[in-house]
């Protein structure tokens, strides 16, 4: 495709362009901007501290960074902190590890091949973002690239390497070179359980099944700890902290336009909700990203994620005519374009839950031998083995599933946002991936910016003395929303889906 008939293809079919699931943001710092329905409900909501009494002057809590995240981000940015001589703690609503992070499979890029260069990477970057990405963010996260790989192998995550002990790598969509490195088809499970190791080998207090549903400040304006809430048994706690980093995740489970979701349960917009009560701006709020190959059959792993690897192993698109109607390795939105293309056309595979369209998975034992699939894409294969279904002898039907925000909470390049020593890094930050993710971006943007919040609070915190703590930010919120005649009866952050049967 040419770029102006790719640019045809995304007006026409992506998500992001289909006007009536958006609305406009009525209060707060993105006032006049669009974002997703759901999320704009969300950010407009009543506070879950609405109400109460809280006595922010005796702390449960006191530490001089205080993360809240469990995932990959989270992980690396306490170990960073910690590094740096910080008491830090981490607060999870469910446990550390149960994140997006975990459930990575296709790998993480970095530029570290002779054929490669980080100045490449930017270039790919670049691209896949439309050029709208903040080019600071993308200059760091392609230059600490390499280096971030070495520190996980360091930590021990068990990369695919070949005989000699080269790191195996692999083409991405959208990437000039195989920068893809991998750890079979879990690569984010194996970099989650060598990160969680480190954090408890360092005794890095870990509080879960807690979360943190207000960001707190100083009267001078600065972040300053978080109320945080029991999530057994509601119990409302008070951390207080010098910098705060929010390393929440995505909100995939915000299933925005009806989507069905590759996320983690957990993956609820929460950090962005938080940060933007606190004052700070978005970014890109009104980009998704829809993976292109999620599970359209069988209907009980509807939407779970098929990794992007079978494509770059040579699996192709193959509509139910059995034309192969685009490259296996545009960028996600474009392929996740042409998918919902081919299928509005009436090309699509029939399924019971919805039409799809073939992904030739048996092409990649035909191209690299026996025995590649079963090696190299172990949780695929075992994934539709459950189910009867052999994706080395027969191909299996996909369609997109909501997989990524590519915006979030704006930063600098330290990682902080628009609110004093309040940190944000990972899925919850915006602006790196412009309006469009290239695969193996996350799992690097997630170390890189993870690591780089964690060195940065832990020199910050040394230099910050916090006066007398209050939620006052939090009134003025409600009070701009009863100004502008928001009435509702949301409350927010949401914490965790609802999948209760409704009326
Ligand atoms: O397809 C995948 O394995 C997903 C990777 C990513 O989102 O980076």
């Amino acid at each position: 495709m040419t770029a102006e008939e790719k640019d045809a293809l995304l007006e026409q079919y992506h998500p992001d362009y289909n006007l009536s699931s958006f609305a406009e943001i009525i209060v707060g710092p993105n006032k006049g901007e669009k974002a997703p329905k759901e999320l704009v409900e969300l950010l407009q909501a009543k506070s879950r501290v609405q109400g109460m009494t809280l006595d922010l002057a005796h702390p449960d809590y006191d530490v001089d960074v205080l993360v809240i995240g469990g995932g990959g981000s989270g992980a690396s940015a306490a170990i960073e902190a910690h590094e740096a001589g910080a008491n830090v703690m981490i607060v999870t609503k469910l446990r550390i590890g149960d994140a997006n992070t975990m459930m990575a499979e296709g790998g993480i890029q970095a530029a570290d091949k002779e054929n490669d260069s980080p100045a490449q990477h930017y270039l790919d970057v670049m691209g896949g973002g439309h050029f709208a990405n903040v080019p600071e963010l993308v200059e760091k996260l392609v230059m600490d690239g390499p280096d971030c790989i070495k520190w996980l192998n360091d930590l021990g995550v068990l990369f695919d390497k070949d005989k000699d002990g080269n790191m195996i790598t692999t083409h991405g969509g959208g990437t000039s070179r195989k920068r893809m490195h991998a750890a079979a088809d879990y690569s984010g499970a194996e970099i989650m359980r060598v990160l969680r190791d480190e954090v408890q080998n360092r005794k890095i207090p870990v509080v879960d099944f807690t979360s943190a549903i207000e960001i707190i400040k100083d009267t001078e304006g600065k972040a300053a700890g978080a109320v945080l809430q029991n999530m057994e048994t509601g119990e409302i706690l008070i951390a207080r902290a010098k910098c705060v980093i929010i390393a929440t995740g995505g909100a995939g489970r915000l299933h925005y336009q009806g989507f069905p979701t590759s996320n983690h349960y957990g993956a609820t917009a929460d950090g962005l909700v938080l940060a933007y009560r606190a004052g700070a701006r978005l970014l890109y709020q009104d980009t998704l990203q829809y993976h292109p190959t999620g599970v359209a059959f069988p209907s009980q792993i509807y939407g779970a994620l098929v990794t992007e690897k079978v494509r770059s192993m040579g699996a192709q698109f193959v509509n139910v005519n059995g034309e192969a109607f685009m490259h296996p390795l545009e960028t996600r939105d474009v392929a996740a374009s042409g998918v919902i293309r081919e299928v509005s056309r009436g090309n699509g595979v029939h399924t019971p839950l919805r039409d799809g369209i073939w992904l030739d998975s048996p092409m990649i034992d035909a191209i690299h031998g026996e025995g590649t699939l079963e090696k190299r894409l172990p949780g695929m294969l075992r994934m539709y083995l459950r189910y009867d279904i052999d994706m080395r002898k027969v191909p299996i039907v996909i369609y997109p599933t909501l997989h990524y925000q590519n915006g979030g909470v704006r930063v600098s390049v330290n990682g902080m946002s628009d609110v004093e020593n309040l940190y944000v890094a990972g899925e919850a930050a915006g602006g790196v991936h412009g309006r469009n993710r290239l695969m193996g971006n996350s799992l690097l943007d997630v170390i890189v910016f993870g690591r780089n919040a964690g060195q940065e609070a832990g020199k910050q915190f040394k230099n910050v003395t916090l006066s007398d703590l209050t939620l006052e930010h939090v009134d003025n919120f409600e009070k701009e929303c009863e100004a502008a005649g928001i009435h509702t009866d949301e409350v927010s952050p949401k914490i965790l889906p609802d999948y209760r049967r409704k009326k």
